[in-house]
């Protein structure tokens, strides 16, 4: 299966996929990686792993629905199968979704729904929860609202900072994510 990877960010859970899809335990290639912020740290892996990127400054166009158009042709001219969003900021619109519908998943850190929208780990850390987690759900229109694909729990101990609660679930994104890809994969959803 070819995936396109959108992310803004740090990028572990594109690396922790182009891991698995290395070492044999993802059925995949990542053909593209889309990124919505030219100084992001994924580029930076994205060139070691050399994954063809398409780096785009949503200032540059007059609306949304431009630059999903043009991601729209990118994704199209390179036959992608599934869209990975991995730390990707932003909700996908019409023009992105119609097209690929049911092919698009995400990937939040908290058991939604409980947490959704930005700083989830610190929403979850705040409201003293004792099980937060991870979730992987179909992307819809929404905000982190799809349904959802899996999850997996962490518990939070006595004593643990936030930092720990971070760390303990991107540990859990990094396995849960290629295993759930994989999943999707073979069943040719
Ligand atoms: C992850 O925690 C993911 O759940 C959220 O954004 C974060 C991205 O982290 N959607 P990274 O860029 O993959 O390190």
């Amino acid at each position: 299966a070819k995936l396109a990877v959108f992310a803004s960010g740090t990028g572990s859970n594109y690396d922790a996929i182009i891991e698995a899809t290395q070492n044999g335990k993802l059925d995949a290639e990542v053909v593209l990686l889309v990124c919505d912020k030219p100084n992001a740290k994924v580029l930076d892996k994205a060139r070691v792993n050399q994954t063809p990127l398409f780096v785009f400054d949503p200032k540059q166009y007059a609306s949304k629905e431009m630059f999903e158009a043009k991601i729209v042709e990118v994704l199209q001219e390179k036959e992608i199968d599934w869209i990975i969003l991995a730390g990707y900021m932003r909700l996908i619109g019409n023009t992105l979704l119609a097209p690929f519908e049911g092919k698009i998943i995400n990937i939040h850190p908290s058991l939604l729904p409980a947490f959704p929208g930005l700083d989830a780990v610190g929403q979850a850390f705040t409201a003293g929860v004792k099980v937060s987690g991870v979730t992987i759900h179909y992307v819809d229109s929404g905000m982190d609202t799809g349904k959802i694909i899996a999850q997996d729990a962490v518990h939070i101990k006595e004593g643990m900072t936030q930092e720990d609660l971070q760390q303990a679930i991107q540990r859990v994104e990094h396995k849960l994510y290629p295993e759930t890809i994989q999943q999707l994969i073979l069943k040719g959803e």
